[in-house]
């Protein structure tokens, strides 16, 4: 059974102007222990999904469809059982370790307080596992770092103190939405790096989000390709960097930055990513696409699966001729 199953989920914000269409009849799902990164460029839908999925969406949202962790529906969900469902089964963590953090607390008083609250611990167990988790994240000198507060620690620092936090429940679903943005490309690495240590020591499934296809590379197992809110790709990363399967997943590899080249020009896909006030009928990339045929702009492709159903796409074009 899957951990996490997200089905037909539609997130619609009404603003003065009209209606902003976020999220359109997305469906995916995770298994426990397994890894999925959730890939597309900015406002195509990705943070949205999962804080309709944690009960974090703005006043005026609103979530249609499902969203069932094991048994559990989340949409509708009473304010009190998810609070219940996030402090002890699903973490989250965020690009600013401070969103998470108390800056007026020492790191040891708040990792503690959780451990309290939530497993009941008396306070000098708590302090011992809290030290072991540091430790399992791999900050260097967890027993005497823990007494500081979170200024006191450098950004990479505090960006493993926040997961190691944000495991102390010891989490089935730890989401991390852009955690190595800020963040300068060799901790970056690192933290890539310890997510996967952390999957692998506790089993804890991970669905990382990014806008960078470069960073999901040796993380992540399965690829969600997102954009105007719908599915354009899916499949096991490896398949989609050997060979995309979305017109839109091939913009994205060309735009990763590269490393190895002097003065690399910052690629981009020409245009900019569609109104979430106006889409399209069809596609939504139609507007950007070197492939697009008249349909496309007014029948949206249907999600189906290729390559003997281990992959699903979504694009009019023929497989054949997306090289
Ligand atoms: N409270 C809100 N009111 C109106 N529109 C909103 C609101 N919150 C988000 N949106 C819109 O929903 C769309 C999807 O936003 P979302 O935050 O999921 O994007 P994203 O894929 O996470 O992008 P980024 O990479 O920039 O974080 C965007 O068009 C955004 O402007
Ligand atoms: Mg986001």
């Amino acid at each position: 059974m899957s951990l996490l199953e997200v089905k037909d989920l539609s997130i619609s914000f009404e603003i003065t102007d009209g209606t902003v269409n976020a999220v359109n009849g997305l469906s995916f799902d995770i298994d426990a222990g397994q890894t999925l990164a959730i890939v597309g460029e900015s406002g195509s839908g990705k943070s949205q999904t999962v804080f309709a999925a944690m009960g974090l969406l703005a006043d005026n949202g609103t979530a249609k469809g499902s969203i069932k962790f094991g048994d559990l529906e989340l949409i509708g969900m009473s304010e009190q059982r998810l609070n219940k469902v996030r402090a002890e089964q699903i973490a989250m963590i965020f690009q600013d370790p401070m969103t998470s953090l108390n800056p007026y607390m020492r790191i040891s008083d708040q990792m503690v307080e959780v451990l309290m609250q939530h497993k009941k611990m008396n306070k000098s167990d708590a302090l011992k596992e809290s030290i072991k988790m540091l430790e399992a994240v791999h900050l260097p000198d967890a027993k005497s770092v823990i007494r500081r507060y979170p200024h006191e620690c450098s950004g990479g620092m505090r960006q493993r103190i926040m997961i190691a936090m944000a495991l102390l429940c010891r989490p089935k679903l730890l989401i991390a939405d852009e955690p190595t943005t800020a963040l300068d490309v060799t901790v970056q690495a690192q933290i890539m790096t310890l997510l996967s240590d952390v999957q692998k020591e506790f089993g804890t499934a991970i669905i990382l989000i990014t806008h960078d296809l470069g960073v999901v590379a040796g993380s992540c197992r399965e690829t969600l390709v997102m954009y105007g809110g719908r599915v354009m790709e899916f499949g096991k990363t490896k398949d989609i960097f050997a060979s995309p399967g979305h017109p839109y997943t091939k913009g994205l590899l060309s735009a990763i930055p590269r490393l190895d080249t002097e003065n690399a020009e910052l690629a981009s896909i020409p245009g900019n990513p569609p109104n979430a006030m106006t889409l399209p009928k069809g596609c939504p990339f139609a507007g950007r696409c070197a492939h697009t045929m008249d349909k496309c702009w007014d029948v949206m492709p249907a999600l189906e699966p290729f390559a003997e159903g281990t992959r699903l796409r979504a694009c009019h074009l023929p497989l054949e001729e997306m090289n």
